[in-house]
C-alpha cells in the first residue's frame, strides 16, 4: 500500500523526468541535465525565496533563550538554517521532507538492487528533487572520475602509524586535500561573492568522490596488506567503497553500504559534525578544511564514535554472559554499566524521543538478510530490555536506541569486524549532508557565524535583584 505522500512524490519524479526529457529533446540532445546545471537554475529562485522570507518574517521571534539553554549545550535553541533535512523528536529524520521508507521507495536503485543509491540521495539533499535513473548514473560516473587521490595524500596516509586511530588518519587526509581546493584558489584570485558556489560545488564533489579512496587506504593499511584495487568507473559509489574495502564480492554488503550511507548522510544542522562543518565553512575555509573539522567532532564517543563503543560494549557483554543470555543476565549487565557511571552506548539522543527510524531501517535489513545471526538476536534482546531500565534509572530523556545501536553488528556479520574503523564509514556518509549545506550556504551568501557568549559573572549581574 503506497502512502499519499509517496504517490505525490512519485508523480513529482515523473513530472521531473518528463520536464528533463522534453528539455533535452528540445535541444536534440539525450544528455541528462547535470546536478550543477540544475543548481544554477535553482539558486536565483532560492535567493528570491530567502529574500521574501526575511522581508516578511525577519523580525519574528522563534522563541525565548533561557539561561539553562546556555549552560545546557544549547538544546532546542533555534539557531541555524539547514535545508537538507529536518529532525522531528518523535518521527525522526526527513530528507527534504521524505522519510527513510519514502527514500527507499522513491530513489533510483542499482540494477538488481533494492536499496536507494547514495548518489540519488545527494541529488535530493542538494535540490529537493528526486533524480532520474540517468542523472543518478551520471553522478556515479562523475564521482568515479574524481576519485583518485593526489600522490602526496596517499603517502601521508601510508606514513600514519597503524596505531593512529582511523578517524585521526581520515581527518589528516581530508585536511590535506585542501592543497588542491578550487575554492581556495579562486578566493586567492579574487572571485566575486556571487560566484563562490561554483568552486565550492567542485570541491564538494571532489571531497565526496575521494572519501572511498581514503577510507579504503586506511582500512587496508591498518588491517590488511596495504594493497588497493582500482576504482571501477562503471559501478556506483557504494560498490566502489565496498570494493576498496575488499567486500564487493558480497552483494548484500554492497546493498548495506547503500543503505548505510543514505541513513547516516544527514541529521539536520545542530549535531556536532554538521554544525562544525557549517561553522568552519562560514569562515570561508574550503570544504576540505570544513569537513575535516566535522570529522574531528564525529570522532567523539557521544557522537559518531558511539558505533564503535556499542560493539565493544556488546562484545564485552557477550564474553560475560555467554552466547545465550537470559533477559536477567542482560538486565544485570546494563545495570552494572549504569552503576559504574557509564552510558549505555547506542541509546538516548539529544533530540529524538522515540526509536530512531535509522535503527528500524537497519533492523529491517537484518531481518531480511541475517535473521538468524546470534549478534543480531542479542541486539534485538537488548532492544527489548534496555529502554525499560533506562526509564527506571530515570536520567536519560530518551531511553530508545539510536542509529549506532545497530550498525556495528551488520558490518561484523559480513566480516568487517574492526570496530575502530566504524566511524570512518559514518564519516564517508555524513559528508553528503554537510557538503549539500556548504554549497547552499555559499550560494546564498551565508555570513560568518558569530553567536554571543556570556561569562557566568555577566549572567549573575544581568539578573541579581531583578
Ligand atoms: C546521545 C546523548 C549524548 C544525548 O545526550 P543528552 O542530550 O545530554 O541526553 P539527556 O538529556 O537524555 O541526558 C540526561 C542524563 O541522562 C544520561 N543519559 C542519556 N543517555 C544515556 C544512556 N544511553 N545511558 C546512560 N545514561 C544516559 C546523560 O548522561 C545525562 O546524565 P547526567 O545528567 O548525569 O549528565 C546520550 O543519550 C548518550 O550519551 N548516549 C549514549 C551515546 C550514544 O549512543 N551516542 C550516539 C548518539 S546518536
Amino acid at each position: 500500500m503506497v502512502s499519499p505522500l509517496v504517490a505525490a512524490a512519485r508523480l513529482q519524479t515523473r513530472a521531473n523526468a518528463f520536464r528533463l526529457a522534453s528539455r533535452s529533446s528540445r535541444f536534440y540532445s539525450t544528455k541528462p541535465q547535470s546536478l550543477k546545471e540544475r543548481l544554477a537554475e535553482l539558486i536565483p529562485k532560492e535567493k528570491e525565496n530567502v529574500k521574501a522570507i526575511r522581508t516578511e518574517y525577519g523580525a519574528k521571534a522563534l522563541g525565548q533563550v533561557t539561561v539553562d539553554q546556555l549552560y545546557g549545550g544549547m538544546r532546542g535553541l533555534p539557531a541555524l538554517i539547514w535545508d537538507g533535512s529536518v529532525l522531528d523528536a518523535n518521527e525522526g529524520i526527513r530528507f527534504r521532507g521524505k522519510t527513510i521508507p519514502e527514500c527507499q521507495d522513491l530513489l533510483p536503485k542499482a540494477d538488481g538492487g533494492a536499496e536507494p543509491l547514495p548518489e540519488a540521495l545527494f541529488w535530493l539533499l542538494v535540490t529537493g528533487e528526486v533524480p532520474t535513473a540517468e542523472q543518478t548514473k551520471a553522478i556515479s560516473a562523475e564521482w568515479a572520475a574524481r576519485a583518485e587521490l593526489p600522490k602526496f595524500v596517499e603517502e601521508l596516509i601510508d606514513r600514519c602509524p597503524p596505531t593512529l586511530h582511523p578517524m585521526s588518519q581520515f581527518s589528516v587526509a581530508v585536511t590535506a586535500l585542501n592543497h588542491d581546493s578550487a575554492f581556495a584558489k579562486a578566493y586567492q584570485n579574487g572571485i566575486p561573492k556571487a560566484e563562490y558556489w561554483g568552486p565550492i560545488y567542485e570541491d564538494c564533489m571532489d571531497l565526496i568522490a575521494k572519501l572511498p579512496a581514503i577510507a579504503g587506504r586506511i582500512y587496508r593499511n591498518v588491517y590488511g596488506d596495504g594493497k588497493l584495487p582500482a576504482i571501477d568507473a562503471t559501478k556506483d559509489y557504494a560498490w566502489n567503497l565496498s570494493h576498496l574495502l575488499g567486500f564487493s564480492d558480497k552483494e548484500a554488503f554492497v546493498e548495506l553500504m547503500r543503505l548505510y550511507i543514505v541513513i547516516h548522510s544527514d541529521h539536520e544542522g545542530g549535531n556536532v559534525s554538521a554544525h562544525t562543518g557549517k561553522l568552519v565553512g562560514s569562515a570561508l575555509s574550503d570544504p576540505f578544511l570544513s569537513y575535516a573539522a566535522a570529522l574531528d567532532g564525529l570522532a567523539g564517543p557521544l557522537h559518531g564514535l558511539a558505533n564503535q563503543e556499542v560493539l565493544l560494549w556488546v562484545m564485552k557483554m557477550r564474553s560475560k554472559v555467554g552466547e545465550n543470555p537470559s533477559d536477567q543476565d542482560i538486565k544485570d549487565y546494563i545495570w552494572s554499566t549504569l552503576k559504574s557511571g557509564q552510558v549505555v552506548p547506542g541509546y538516548g539522543h539529544a533530540v529524538l524521543r522515540k526509536t530512531d527510524p535509522r535503527y528500524m531501517a537497519q533492523r529491517a535489513f537484518a531481518l531480511k538478510h541475517l535473521p538468524e545471526d546470534p549478534l543480531f538476536k542479542l541486539v534485538g534482546q537488548i532492544y527489548n530490555i534496555a529502554p525499560g531500565i533506562l526509564l527506571e534509572a530515570g536520567k536519560a530523556k530518551n531511553p530508545w536506541p539510536n542509529v549506532d545501536a545497530h550498525s556495528g553488528i551488520l558490518l561484523t556479520y559480513y566480516g568487517l569486524d574492526q570496530m575502530q574503523f566504524y566511524t570512518v564509514l559514518f564519516g564517508v556518509s555524513r559528508a553528503f549532508g554537510v557538503a549539500a549545506q556548504l554549497i547552499w550556504d555559499r550560494a546564498l551568501g551565508a555570513p560568518l557565524e558569530r553567536p554571543k557568549s556570556y561569562s557566568s559573572e555577566a549572567i549573575k549581574k544581568m539578573f541579581v535583584g531583578k
